[in-house]
């Protein structure tokens, strides 16, 4: 009998995390190890899981969910999510929340390695790249184990619009995102299409333009109308990469990986398309660019790396 997958979720008793278990639960893609400092208390990790294990019954799902401010218990996990860290309320951009984050993250990678060495890392907190980077170094693992998700995220909000505007299926739409995960990222409309047909054959140019404004800035209209970041759709493009990497799809997505030249950008997680299997980010897709694209990934990386100096200045030991 094959066992169970083993997938840690640290900072589960927020709203992201427990979102990304519930998914992880109801999809049976393993057991759960919720991880949060909040425990026994109120919101905290162990009533929130309590609450997810009680839907089993009715959605039909096995699954063991430990709830847990125990690190040990992560040992074993093939893929570990870290969603810990503070979200950014309206007003404030994913960079200003890098000097509180950047500890936490930290510590969690720290933790990450001592317990569960073997697994494949998932980053959700913000600001994404640099966390991302912050996870790679504290942890020392493989490159290509350290993986950030945004990109899944921030092209599922561009389909999102699309879809809006057509009225077509959103099973039918298909697109391609580069870039960090600020509101320089690079949607991509001319890798956008509907079932095979150039977008533009439904949507103006003009149009469509707006419809990228709008997915580059997604993440902050939804922060100005709840007060918070969005959490199920973040929770569901994250899953999305958990099931890829617990099932080896090989499944093509637009993830924060590290790039050694790709896309012209060296020694950076950067939002790129990547093959994503049980080894974590198993190749690097490149496209080819026009000029226009190129300098838009560009600008995107040079404030990744921007990031990245923050960091190292913020704790030198990152660097
Ligand atoms: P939240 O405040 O609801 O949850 C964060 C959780 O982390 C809390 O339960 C907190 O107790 C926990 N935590 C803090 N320090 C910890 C530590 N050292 N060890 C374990 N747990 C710890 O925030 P939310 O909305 O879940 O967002 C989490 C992060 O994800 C934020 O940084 C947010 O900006 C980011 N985010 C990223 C997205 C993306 O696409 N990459 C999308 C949405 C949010
Ligand atoms: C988002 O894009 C805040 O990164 C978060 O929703």
């Amino acid at each position: 009998m094959p066992k169970r997958a083993k997938i840690a979720v640290i900072g589960a008793g927020g709203n992201v995390g427990a979102s990304v278990a519930l998914w992880c639960a109801i999809k049976e893609l393993g057991d759960v190890v919720a991880v949060d400092i909040r425990i026994n208390d109120v919101l905290a990790v162990d009533g929130r899981m309590l609450d997810l294990a009680q839907c089993g019954p009715m959605e039909r799902f096995d699954a063991n969910i430990t709830a847990t401010d125990d690190y040990s218990k992560i040992a074993g996990s093939e893929v570990v999510v870290v969603t810990a860290g503070i979200p950014r309320k309206p007003g404030m951009s994913r960079d200003d929340l890098i000097g509180t984050n950047v500890k936490i993250v930290k510590s969690v990678s720290e933790n990450i390695r001592k317990h569960a060495p073997g697994a494949v890392v998932i980053v959700v907190s913000n600001p994404l790249d640099a966390m991302v980077y912050t996870a790679w170094k504290a942890t020392g693992f493989a490159t290509h184990k350290i993986i950030g998700q945004a990109g899944c995220l921030d092209v599922a909000r561009f389909k999102t619009f699309i879809a809006m505007e057509t009225g077509f299926s959103v099973e039918d739409i298909n697109a391609l995102l580069l870039g960090g995960h600020g509101d320089d990222m690079v949607p991509l409309p001319r890798y956008t299409n509907i079932a095979g047909i150039p977008v533009t054959q439904f949507i103006s140019e003009a149009r469509l333009n707006e419809i990228v404004e709008r997915a580059k800035a997604g993440g902050g209209e939804i922060v100005k109308k709840m007060g918070t970041s969005g959490y199920l759709a973040p929770a569901s493009g994250t899953v999305q990469m958990v099931e890829a990497i617990i099932k080896d799809k090989k499944r093509i997505l637009p993830c924060a990986a590290y790039c050694d030249g790709q896309f012209a950008v060296k020694g950076l997680f950067v939002g790129v398309p990547v093959v994503l299997g049980a080894g974590g980010v198993e190749k690097i897709i490149e496209i080819e660019l026009n000029e226009n694209e190129s300098a838009l990934m560009k600008t995107s990386a040079d404030h990744v790396r921007e990031l990245v100096e923050v960091v190292k200045k913020l704790d030198p030991t990152l660097g």
